[in-house]
């Protein structure tokens, strides 16, 4: 057969299938195709450190956004520089209270967001699950117990995110995107941690990216993971003013207070010579997201300065 005829052979999509399976509109710019104008998206873990930072990546892209976190608050300083953001762009910033592991209260905000995200004609885009917790036993003590806490928010709780956002896409006939939150930890362990059970949680992310993407892609529905490295210190570009200043998310914090030397080993592994900071994965998030993404999909993205890369 004839790489013509292969070519005829191949059955395109309907025209009344999702746009998003479709190659991007002929005449889109490549600025405009990383624009999220007109969107909406739910982030979770939204409350502090990389996914409020992540809130404000897509903000700045022209979005409006969701956050959704266990904490009864957001931390406050990030949270009054979001809203003066959106305030000044016009955009809709909102904070719900949610536990991921919980089923019912991820499908009712889902849902609640969905609605508001309607009816100020931005509608539901999709999410960036980005709750995650962390922690650090020797494997040989590691409680089974600590060891399902762990899998239930990292691993279950991501996977209901990502089920109730595909949900509300699927009800309401559209395309979105899907990012969850990996870690380098899903692929390397590193050296001088230990963390067993994060490190597979992380694993378990990248493959039911892989799992769901290929029950979700006649939807129109584009899943990804974004494997960040570590990024600590980090310095916090929503606070210009601070900019001398180093601040940790509160999950790397933890890590340097039970392992001081740890920052060295890390250091070692840096190719760029520095550490990540939250901002570093600003853009690599709003590009998945975006219709400039539209043919990624079931993909890991790892943003880790090399550190991968070399042994
Ligand atoms: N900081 C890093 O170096 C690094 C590196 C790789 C991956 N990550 C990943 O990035 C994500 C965010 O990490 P971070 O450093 O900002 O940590 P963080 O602890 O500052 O933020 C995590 C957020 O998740 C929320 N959360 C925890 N359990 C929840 C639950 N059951 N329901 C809803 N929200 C919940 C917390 O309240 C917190 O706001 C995590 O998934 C983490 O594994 C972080």
């Amino acid at each position: 057969m004839t790489v013509d005829a292969i070519v005829s052979d191949i059955e395109l999509p309907s025209n009344g299938a999702p746009e998003s399976q479709h190659s991007l509109a002929a005449g889109s710019t490549t600025h405009n195709s990383f624009s999220l104008t007109g969107k909406t998206i739910a982030i979770t873990g939204g409350g502090r450190g990389l996914g409020i930072t992540l809130a404000l990546a897509v903000v700045e892209a022209g979005g409006n956004v969701a956050c959704l976190d266990i904490l009864s608050e957001p931390s406050a300083y990030e949270w009054t520089s979001l809203l003066a953001l959106a305030k000044k762009t016009g955009r809709s910033v909102t904070y719900h209270r949610c536990d991921v592991t919980d089923e019912t209260s991820i499908e009712t905000v889902m849902d609640a967001v969905a609605r508001d995200a309607t009816a100020r004609q931005a509608p539901f885009w999709g999410t960036i699950a980005c709750a995650g917790i962390q922690q650090q036993v020797p494997a040989l003590d590691y409680p089974a117990a600590d060891f399902d806490r762990i899998l239930r928010v990292n691993v279950t709780g991501v996977f209901n995110t990502a089920k109730y956002a595909a949900r509300v896409l699927r009800r309401e006939g559209r395309p979105g995107s899907i990012v969850l939150i990996s870690s380098m930890s899903g692929n390397v362990a590193n050296r001088g941690l230990s963390c067993s059970a994060y490190n597979s949680s992380k694993a378990a992310v990248q493959q039911m990216c892989r799992s769901v993407a290929q029950e979700w892609g006649q939807y129109g529905i584009r899943v990804n993971t974004l494997s960040p490295g570590v990024s600590f210190p980090s310095v916090c570009l929503m606070a210009p003013a601070l900019t001398s200043q180093y601040i940790r998310t509160a999950m790397t914090d933890q890590l340097l207070q039970e392992n001081p030397d740890v920052e060295r080993t890390w250091m070692a592994g840096a190719l760029l010579g520095r550490l990540g900071a939250p901002e570093d994965f600003k853009a690599p998030a709003v590009f998945l997201l975006s219709e400039g993404a539209a043919f990624v999909h079931g993909s890991d993205l790892r943003v880790d300065g090399g550190h991968c890369a070399s042994a």
